[in-house]
């Protein structure tokens, strides 16, 4: 099943719980708000696509458990706005509930055909930036096979299908031009050791799950060819907010003279924020850091510093890739032409 899904017959949303993959496989259903809210900030469900249909989703839920429970229509708006804010930095989510918010008056029917509208374009965009985004990397790099390192997840489970950055490493591969994928384990929530890893296995790529701290190092050793990242928000002069250590990878990138590409559609792009520096970063608890899949590794009492995203700023972006063509950021004062049309 897809990542985000609707359960027509019940009227319910229904997620692959995240949190425990690869060894566990468990699909969890949410009929009311707290639920949906609940699964989105435990990262049951997480990746900024795949949050754009659930803010979709999440409206309806809303709006069904509101028949159900007599809520007024102040109380609907207070609960979509719970589903909306469940998360700050992703921009998607908030995009897919206000994308579905006009249509709140038509009925739940017509939430849900617009939901389902944002997965089938969310595919759509990912499948053609995959494309683009290969032949850009096979054209920059000049190299038959490349090897890539990626950051996090961003593949069919962070989307609503196919992926992002881990859609151009599938792309690259159904080319046969895809040597190697370094898979940086994503510290603390181990979204690629975990979901990354169990993909690409799934799809029978190469790859190797190293440290966050071995990015660096594989990078400046010559070992990749070109690091491909997904984004939470990319700002209107191309800063971009993704995953916490995804600005380390650019610094090294820019050293080793590789490209450093951010992949995402064009619903990643927020034209209302104008740069990095006005990017909500979520600061999630301290325990995620000083514990490792539940067990202990500082001492009592330590205190963890736990910003779940960081903002590599535009100059250190070699492209940025989205279903509406590629930019080179570091040659344009904007990104503007990345979106032709858009509803914010
Ligand atoms: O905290 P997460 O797991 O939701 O963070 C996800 C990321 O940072 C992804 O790289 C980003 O959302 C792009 S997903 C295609």
């Amino acid at each position: 099943m897809r990542a985000v899904e609707w359960n027509k017959s019940e009227g319910y949303l229904l997620l692959i719980d995240q949190t425990l993959l690869p060894d566990k496989h468990v699909v969890v259903s949410c009929s009311t708000v707290d639920q949906v809210v609940d699964a989105i900030q435990r990262l049951v469900v997480r990746g900024a696509p795949a949050l754009g249909a659930v803010g979709a989703y999440g409206v309806a839920v809303a709006m069904i458990q509101a028949q159900r429970a007599g809520w007024s229509a102040d109380q609907l708006v207070e609960q979509v706005r719970r589903v909306r804010d469940a998360r700050p930095t992703a921009v998607n989510l908030a995009w897919g509930a206000d994308r579905v918010t006009p249509f709140i008056s038509q009925g739940v029917d017509a939430v849900l055909a617009e939901a389902a509208a944002v997965m089938v374009e969310d595919e759509d965009a990912n499948r053609e930036l995959s494309r683009l985004g290969a032949d850009w990397i096979l054209a920059r790099t000049g190299r038959s096979k490349v090897r890539v390192l990626t950051h996090c997840n961003t593949g069919f489970l962070a989307t609503t299908a196919w992926g992002t950055a881990l859609g151009i490493v599938r792309e690259l591969h159904l080319r046969d031009a895809l040597e190697l994928v370094y898979v940086n384990e994503t510290r603390p929530l181990l979204q690629g050791s975990r979901l990354t890893a169990w993909e690409l296995r799934e799809e029978g790529i190469d790859y190797l799950v190293q440290v966050d701290g071995a990015a660096a190092s594989t990078i400046l050793r010559g070992l990749v060819d070109v690091a491909i990242i997904g984004a939470d928000r990319i700002a209107r002069n191309g800063d971009t907010a993704n995953k916490i250590g995804s600005v380390g990878v650019a610094l090294a990138c820019a050293d080793a003279g590789i490209p450093f590409v951010v992949a995402a559609p064009s619903t990643t792009v927020d034209l209302a924020t104008s740069t990095g520096e006005e990017i909500n970063i979520e600061l999630r608890d301290g325990a995620e850091v000083t514990a490792l899949g539940g067990v202990r590794i500082a001492p009592h009492g330590a205190k963890g510093f736990n910003p779940a995203f960081d903002v590599t700023p535009a100059r250190l972006i070699s492209a940025i890739v989205t279903e509406q063509g590629v930019v080179e950021p570091s040659k344009m004062p904007s990104v503007d032409n990345l979106v032709k049309e858009k509803t914010v």
